[in-house]
């Protein structure tokens, strides 16, 4: 079909979609202020009801290549600072919480807790992660041992893992609130335009992060169609087989993977997908030994003790290498200016195993998915930096598999303090962030999570379904 014409069938169910959203809108409008509740059934109704009416808005500010939005950003704040400046803000001041900040704290429970709590990981003394500074304010001060249960049908557990989560969603609020006052490197100069409309909140995540669009590079894609570089993207697709794909797992690399003994719940499903040089040797009881890609970041690409054109673990396996560069950059700058030049080993990887399924993840795609969470977040402003390799293998994912299951992405009562299960490094800021988005990124993610509290807090899986295109307004065609 050619572009004219599927732009034409876009607008045209757009349309129909819009009339049918307005008539179900107002039929939906008194279940509006009820549907406050977390994962509530309302919600999800009124979601639907909504979603559809604001896509068209959306779309359009989203196609934009991100360069643009710069463009229009600039402009409305320009107008702002002229005219009625102060109609934003009181905008965005009467704006509604969206439901997972919502998580009611019971005053009485955090008095019982916290009086027996000691805490349990003092990172002061530790190696930091090269790229996160350990925090002050997000040292882990809660003792999860006192929330482990099993069983289910049992009230107290019930009630453990329901404080656990809490105690786990006020940390991730208190990281999101402590303010990036450092410098802004890849130069992001977004300002959240969205916020404004109440539908906006019943907006569903899943949608924000399908539109978001993550996605590899191809050779037809410019630049590339014209650069030499461009003919080492491989002619195959992402995946072989997709149309078999029904579950996919996502195994972070968290150090509470350690004594889960997931392995086999991992190895069942259809793509598993592993980040950097995560092992599996070794670990397999509790992280499994299927892997179908790796998301790879560039410093692993480029750092000579990862050796990635030679390591093994690189190889058989697809690989998706990401580099953010810089949020207004073009993707000519981008291969002058990467955060860490991939582009060396990823050309040597490509010629020397030419039949590898080797790809490059279009950073833009990867500020597209920045703007998600941004726009999730509404006026709390997120960290100025890309999403985690977590977060964008989930958007990489999504499109792919009808169900995704993510594993101990969200922390769980098997919580340790350690970064990752295959080394000893502790630093609290790996499990709630603070270089990359990622406490605002795991909010996000416990929004569109549909597994039970149990599911997540005690084995530590979270799972997200495939938004249906219908839910989200026919969105994502396009990337
Ligand atoms: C953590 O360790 C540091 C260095 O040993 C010490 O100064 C600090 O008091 C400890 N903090 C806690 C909460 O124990
Ligand atoms: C669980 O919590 C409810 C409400 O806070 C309380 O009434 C109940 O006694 C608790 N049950 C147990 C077994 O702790
Ligand atoms: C960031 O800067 C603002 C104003 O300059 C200040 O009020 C705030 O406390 C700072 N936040 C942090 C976490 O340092
Ligand atoms: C990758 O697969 C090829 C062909 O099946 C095999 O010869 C090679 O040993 C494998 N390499 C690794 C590191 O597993
Ligand atoms: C991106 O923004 C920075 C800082 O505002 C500016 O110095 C740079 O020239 C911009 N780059 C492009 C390609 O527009």
């Amino acid at each position: 079909m050619s572009a004219a014409k599927r732009a034409f069938l876009t607008a045209l169910i757009n349309i129909f979609v819009l009339l049918f959203a307005s008539i179900i809108q107002i039929q939906r409008i008194d279940a509006l202020p009820h549907a406050q509740t977390v994962n509530g059934a309302t919600a999800t109704a009124a979601k639907t009801a909504t979603s559809a009416a604001i896509a068209l808005t959306k779309a359009q500010q989203r196609r934009e290549p991100v360069r643009m939005v710069n463009k229009q950003t600039n402009e409305r704040v320009n107008k702002d600072v002229g005219g009625g400046g102060g109609e934003d803000s009181s905008v965005n001041s009467k704006r509604l919480p969206r439901s997972v900040f919502h998580v009611r704290w019971n005053p009485n429970e955090k008095f019982v807790v916290e009086s027996r709590e000691n805490p349990a990981i003092n990172s002061s003394r530790l190696a930091p992660h090269p790229r996160l500074k350990v925090s002050k304010n997000t040292k882990l001060t809660l003792s999860p041992k006192l929330y482990l249960c099993h069983d289910k049908y049992s009230e107290l557990c019930h009630n453990k893992t329901l404080a656990f989560r809490q105690r786990i969603v006020q940390t991730l609020e208190k990281s999101m609130r402590e303010g990036d006052n450092e410098t802004n490197p890849y130069n992001v100069d977004y300002k959240p335009v969205f916020g404004d409309s109440f539908e906006e909140q019943y907006y569903p995540s899943t949608c924000l992060v399908m539109e978001a669009g993550v996605r590899v590079l191809r050779r037809r894609d410019a630049p590339f169609n014209k650069l030499p570089f461009g003919r080492l993207f491989p002619r195959q697709k992402l995946f072989r087989n997709v149309k078999s794909v029904k579950t996919c797992a996502i195994v972070s690399s968290a150090g509470s993977l350690v004594g889960s003994k997931l392995g086999r719940f991992i190895d069942t499903h259809d793509i598993v997908m592993r980040f950097n040089h995560a092992p599996t040797q070794g670990y397999e009881v509790d992280v499994g030994s299927k892997t179908t890609i790796r998301v790879v970041n560039s410093q692993v690409v480029t750092k000579p003790e990862f050796d990635f054109p030679h390591a093994p673990i690189f190889r058989n396996v697809t690989i998706a290498a990401w580099d953010p560069g810089k949020y207004n950059g073009t993707l000519e700058d981008w291969l002058t200016s990467a955060d860490y030049d991939l582009f060396t080993n990823y050309e040597i990887y490509r010629r020397r195993y030419p039949k590898s399924r080797a790809f490059l993840i279009d950073p833009h795609s990867v500020w597209r998915l920045w703007q998600s969470l941004q726009m999730f977040a509404g006026n709390r402003p997120i960290r100025r930096n890309p999403p985690s390799s977590g977060f964008i293998g989930l958007a990489l994912l999504l499109p792919y598999c009808s169900q995704v299951d993510f594993v101990e992405y969200m922390p769980s009562t098997r919580l340790n303090g350690r970064c990752h299960y295959y080394s000893k490094e502790m630093n609290s800021a790996c499990t709630f962030g603070s270089w990359h988005p990622l406490a605002a990124e795991k909010l996000m993610a416990l929004d569109m999570n549909v597994a039970d509290d149990m599911s997540v807090f005690q084995f530590g899986i979270l799972r997200i379904r495939q938004p249906d295109k219908l839910l989200c307004g026919f969105n994502f065609f396009g990337y």
